[in-house]
């Protein structure tokens, strides 16, 4: 293929240059010129559109308007993954076509995945698995580890785009996984892989094959701990899909969230376990997440998220000790710093509990990130039962949004995130009144309050 004519494109004003420069010469920003390809001609660019729109019903563009009463809807077929977990997240299976990202800490699972998929795949598709980072050694060792099936499953070790086009076309994969994104290089840029333009163009060029082809992509991505998702995260707009890993890697259990999915809900969550023999899906997670201590004890509060679409157990638990330094820390881990500050702010305010010189340290047990404002009051109530060093009952659940007025409101599905607490065995609960059930659940008593100092006056 020929040498395309470099450029520089300013990453903040979008201004071209056609040399690499520490200053943009139009907003004068440091540090913001980056490799670039020049667009490619129109004839090129319009093949592909026409390609895309033959198959995908024109979502490209270029087929004109039209009334949307006109448009046909084409039922997605699904593809089961072999994975429960990874369907669900996925919003019911794999769609053709699609490409879905997958990024996570490195040593978290994502090969793992993929491979245990693949092989479950190819005994009915046609897969080929890619890899940029391990030998072909190594990747069959680890299937063969794991006794999947071998016989179909197809692995090319390459890092070249343009040379894993070529392959594609005449293997004519179904299923595809680049593991990793970080590790392809398009001929196209002169950067080294892994900088933030080749990660893009060569995305970009296995979405318009995956769009072209039908051919579902896996795009394997890692992620530093620091956030730096350099990487990973300039995709995000271009793909279908995109799964992250959480939680933490000391922990067995694995979580992969949908952050994004056209083709699904967002905040789906997969649950997996990790052992010698790769990772199986947890059937029903709702009560892996609590550390089940054998009496109660203080700073530990269980609470009914829902994440996603389904209810969980989740154990909250706080620190509160004296602070020894001029400002006290407040420390989250699976939750939102800034809520927490709040949340206090509003704990002191409305209830007069002051922990300014205290240090405040919570932990969602098990390494799950909880996004959903439900965890207030029971994040509030584990901090207090830190502070004064008084458990809580260990039959209690508590969930509630709470409001800088002070005041506790409703979450969504309420009822929902009860019947889940009494299936546990849960006897008692502290929730928004709205979100005491109309009926009474056989077996729990549940306590209604609207206002935060209603919730600490309950377990005084
Ligand atoms: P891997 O899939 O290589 O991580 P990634 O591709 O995200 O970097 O996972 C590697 C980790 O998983 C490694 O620490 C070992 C562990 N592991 C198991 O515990 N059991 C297994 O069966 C396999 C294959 C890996
Ligand atoms: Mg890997």
């Amino acid at each position: 293929m020929s040498k395309v004519k470099q450029r520089y494109q300013c990453t903040l004003c979008g201004a071209i240059s056609s040399k690499w420069s520490g200053q943009c010469a139009d907003c004068s920003e440091w540090n913001c010129l980056e490799e670039a390809i020049a667009p490619a001609t129109s004839v090129a660019q319009s093949a592909t559109a026409a390609a895309t729109n033959a198959r995908y019903g024109g979502y490209a563009g270029g087929s004109g308007i039209t009334n949307a009463s006109d448009v046909t809807l084409v039922e997605q077929a699904r593809t089961k993954t072999g994975l429960t977990e990874l369907d669900r997240v996925l919003g019911g299976g794999l769609v053709e076509g699609s490409v879905t990202l997958l990024g996570g800490d490195p040593g978290i699972g994502k090969s793992t995945l993929l491979i245990q998929s693949l092989a479950f795949l190819s005994q009915t598709h046609r897969v080929l698995y890619i890899t940029g980072e391990e030998s072909l050694q190594q990747v069959t060792l680890r299937a063969r580890r794991l006794n999947l099936p071998e016989d179909n499953l197809r692995l090319l070790a390459e890092t070249q785009v343009e040379a894993i086009l070529n392959h594609a076309a005449t293997e004519k994969p179904q299923m595809m996984v680049i593991d990793s994104i970080q590790t392809m290089y398009t001929e196209l840029l002169s950067s080294a892989p892994g900088a933030v333009a080749q990660v893009r163009e060569s995305a970009a060029r296995l979405v318009r094959f995956a769009k072209q082809t039908g051919t579902s992509i896996f795009l394997v991505g890692h992620v530093t701990k620091e956030g730096a998702l350099a990487g990973p995260r300039v995709l995000e707009h271009m793909v279908d899909t995109v799964l992250y890993f959480e939680g933490d890697q000391g922990s067995r259990y694995r979580v992969i969230r949908a952050v994004k999915n056209r083709f699904g809900a967002v905040n789906e969550l997969g649950v997996f376990a990790m052992d010698e023999a790769g990772l199986k899906v947890v059937k029903n997670p709702s009560a892996i997440f609590l550390s089940r201590h054998p009496e109660p004890v203080s700073g530990s509060v269980i609470m009914v998220t829902r994440e996603g679409t389904r209810p969980m157990l989740v154990e909250a638990q706080a620190l509160v000790d004296t602070s020894h330094s001029n400002s006290a820390r407040r420390v989250c881990l699976g939750l939102e710093q800034n809520r927490l500050s709040m949340l206090l702010a509003v704990m002191h305010r409305h209830a007069g509990i002051a922990m300014f010189d205290q240090d405040v340290y919570v932990n969602v047990v098990g390494g799950v990130r909880i996004s959903e404002t439900a965890a207030d009051l029971p994040v509030l109530l584990a901090a207090l039962s830190s502070f004064r060093t008084r458990p809580l009952p260990s039959d209690l659940v508590v969930f509630g949004e709470i409001g800088l007025a002070g005041e506790v409101r409703p979450v969504a599905n309420g009822e929902e995130r009860l019947q889940e607490a009494v299936k546990h065995g849960f006897k008692r609960a502290i929730v928004p009144t709205a979100n005491a059930p109309k009926s009474p659940i056989k077996g729990l008593e549940v306590n209604g309050i609207n206002r935060l100092h209603e919730a600490l006056e309950l377990i005084n």
